[in-house]
């Protein structure tokens, strides 16, 4: 996968080289490359911002200086690619006004050959950037959540992270993703519950029996109730969508124990 990152703080985009997303970069499996913005500006001050029309506080990133900069990229990207690649990258924005970035959208983009991720400060970019973009290539603008950032190289940090971690070879444990919280299956808008590892007490602390009886069937139940009762008491709001056809006798029985009610009210129980 290749991933274009275009920012005013290329330095932002170090942890890139350490751990999975490094090892990933390494071995070829992802290739980023971040560019600085400033580099496609014409004045000596580099200019990327001015202020915003209708007034208010702040400063909006100028449209000709992000477009210059997408279009070399675009076309640099295009040159190096080989004939299977497409033309064109997918292009992110984060932005605290964006669609909440979910698991569902990291599967969605893990599966693209190429990404672009426009970072904005201050107050954004101007609006016709998006625009312009988003009538020959599909342009996304993401929220990580409802909190304002001082720009979107955190958020892009955080979104190469939760997209390279699902591609192809980058997890050690190929099973590891399959039991995210989030992730698709029997689990799916369940937490993950607590986990343990030795010594077996641990100032004074046990760990919960079942787990070391070996008995691989009550484990697993032992991992469903625990992942319902953290879902029910940390996000209340993802219980309550809980379909409740997938629930079992004794997932009902539970539910039942801690009073909370899933799905519509008349089909519950
Ligand atoms: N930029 C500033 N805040 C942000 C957020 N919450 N998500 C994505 N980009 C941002």
């Amino acid at each position: 996968m290749r991933l274009d990152i275009v920012s005013i703080f290329p330095e932002y985009f170090s942890p890139l080289d350490v751990s999975l997303i490094g090892k990933a970069r390494e071995r070829g499996t992802l290739d980023v490359r971040v560019h600085q913005l400033r580099d496609w500006t014409h004045d000596v001050h580099k200019t990327v911002d001015d202020t915003p029309y209708g007034g208010g506080p702040g400063m909006v990133m100028k449209p000709e200086v992000w477009g210059e900069a997408i279009d070399a990229v675009i076309a640099e990207g295009a040159a190096d690619g080989d004939d299977e690649a497409p033309a064109a990258p997918r292009i992110i924005v984060p932005t605290p006004s964006g669609r909440p970035f979910t698991q569902e959208i990291a599967q969605e983009l893990a599966a693209e050959p190429w990404l672009l991720f426009a970072c904005g400060r201050y107050e954004g970019i101007d609006s016709r950037v998006m625009r312009e973009y988003g009538t020959r290539m599909r342009v996304d603008e993401l929220s990580i959540g409802d909190y304002v950032l001082a720009g979107g190289e955190v958020a892009v940090l955080v979104m190469v992270e939760a997209i390279g971690r699902l591609l192809p070879g980058v997890l050690g444990n190929v099973h590891s993703a399959v039991d995210d919280s989030f992730a698709p299956g029997a689990m799916r808008n369940l937490l993950e519950g607590p986990v343990f590892t030795k010594p077996p007490v641990w100032r004074g602390h046990e760990v919960p029996e079942v787990l070391l009886s070996g008995h691989h069937g009550k484990i697993a139940r032992w991992r469903r109730d625990e992942a319902l009762r953290r879902t029910i008491a940390n996000r209340p709001e993802l219980a309550a969508a809980i379909d409740p056809a997938t629930l079992d006798k004794h997932d009902r029985k539970l539910l039942e124990e801690l009073a909370f009610r899933v799905g519509p009210e008349d089909m519950a129980h």
